[in-house]
């Protein structure tokens, strides 16, 4: 049934939805989108075709994948008026409040004919180009650095890579495995099914919101240290144990402690209670990444070794708590060269055909209609007006 609503006494509406999107099982780490394995798609597929083929529910003939490439290319560049946002926002704010003003600042410069298939399309790919190229915008603006544009010849991920580091005193060179990778990390986070971001995309989008601001919505969502969040927050752990002497044995030891907030990032997840599918592509990925770099990276054997004392913990093993997603993205990213405080935008351009293929199927649904939570209602009973002399 569509929309089975079970009600939380937290007044929270875990509502569920029917999809033929992303499968996940949580018990076996089984992930698929549109019926094909995560680790397929991981080994085959390529970051534009994964997104074509959550977006239109079909992998991609040749014709069609061509296509798609010239539409993304053609809609790639930023309108100019929208550099001078850059400019205004203070040089320290966090890339994923100025993705998610950006995002949004797109509908006032582009129209948005949401009952046009044809233009539906054209948002898509628009959004699709264009986070990429405002993402690296964000990047260079923050250094004082000159943006560098989308070039034709440059493929989708080699096009990003290039746009964040290629400078007139150091031109970037492409290192296809570099790409490679990035395309698989693309990969591992375009969907998920109904995971908090993309709930808030489905319920702002059911108020039939233009997608700029429900994208937008969904990037928020993101922010979070408990959601996309947790990547950046990963390295802030390992660094942690790396620079402050903390041992791997008191950060379990505090994950542990009900007294103390701290939850250990990167481990754990409401769906899975076993390991994330992701999380052992993402591990095998720092290993290959930083040998084709020929780099070390001492976070990597924190993490490891982390997860070996964790994994072998009571607490641990009783709460199904095992590596996700965030728990080793971060080191490829680090290893790529994206600064942290990118990381979680990373997740969010990753995530934006699962996001955008979820939308499309929440407003296509004829029986769908604005999301309205309901609650159970635990406050007093009907009350009386007191006046404001009679308080105390
Ligand atoms: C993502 O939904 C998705 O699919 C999200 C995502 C996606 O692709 O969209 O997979 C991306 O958000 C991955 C998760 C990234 N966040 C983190 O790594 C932050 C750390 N993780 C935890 O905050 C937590 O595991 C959550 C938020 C991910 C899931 O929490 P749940 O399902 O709400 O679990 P819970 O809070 O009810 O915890 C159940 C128990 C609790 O102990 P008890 O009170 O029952 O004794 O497990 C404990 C929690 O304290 N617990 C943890 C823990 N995660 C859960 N204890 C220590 N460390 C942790 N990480």
């Amino acid at each position: 049934r569509t929309g089975l609503i079970t009600l939380d006494p937290g007044f929270v509406n875990t509502g569920s939805c029917k999809s033929d999107i992303t499968f996940m099982n949580g018990e076996k780490g089984i992930l698929r989108y549109r019926g094909i394995p995560i680790e397929e798609l991981a080994e085959h597929s390529s970051f534009r075709e994964t997104a074509f083929l959550l977006i239109r529910g079909i992998l991609p003939t040749q014709k069609q994948i061509n296509r798609f490439s010239v539409l993304l290319n053609d809609h790639s560049l930023v309108h100019e008026d929208m550099r001078d946002f850059y400019g205004n926002f203070p040089r320290a704010s966090h890339p994923m409040g100025i993705l998610s003003s950006m995002v949004s600042a797109l509908r006032s410069f582009y129209p948005y004919l949401e009952d046009v298939e044809e233009e539906i399309d054209i948002t898509v790919t628009r959004l699709l180009s264009k986070v990429r190229t405002m993402a690296a915008m964000s990047y260079k603006m923050s250094r004082g650095h000159r943006v560098v544009y989308p070039r034709p010849d440059l493929s989708y991920c080699a096009n990003f890579l290039n746009m964040m580091f290629d400078s007139p005193v150091k031109p970037y060179e492409i290192d296809e495995e570099i790409v490679r990778a990035l395309d698989v990390f693309w990969i591992l986070h375009a969907d998920h099914e109904q995971n908090c971001s993309t709930s808030a995309v489905r319920i702002v989008g059911s108020a039939m919101v233009n997608l700029y601001s429900t994208i937008s919505a969904g990037i928020a969502a993101l922010w979070g240290p408990l959601h996309g969040g947790a990547n950046q927050a990963v390295i802030g752990m390992l660094s942690e144990i790396l620079k402050e002497g903390t041992t791997v044995k008191q950060i379990v030891e505090r994950a542990k402690d009900k007294n103390n907030p701290f939850r250990m990032f990167g481990f754990g997840h409401r769906v899975y209670k076993t390991y994330d599918p992701r999380a052992k592509i993402m591990k095998k990925m720092c290993d290959i990444v930083l040998s084709r770099l020929k780099l070390s990276d001492p976070l990597l054997d924190i993490a490891k070794e982390l997860e070996e004392v964790a994994l072998k913990d009571d607490y641990f093993i009783e709460h199904n708590l095992y590596p996700n997603v965030d728990f080793y993205s971060g080191i490829v990213l680090r290893a790529i060269g994206i600064p942290t405080k990118m990381f979680t935008v990373m997740f969010a351009i990753g995530r934006l055909p699962g996001w955008i293929a979820q939308w499309k199927e929440s407003i296509d649904d004829p029986s769908s209609k604005i999301s309205r939570p309901r609650q159970i209602y635990i406050g007093p009973r009907q009350t009386k007006y007191v006046p404001i002399e009679e308080r105390e």
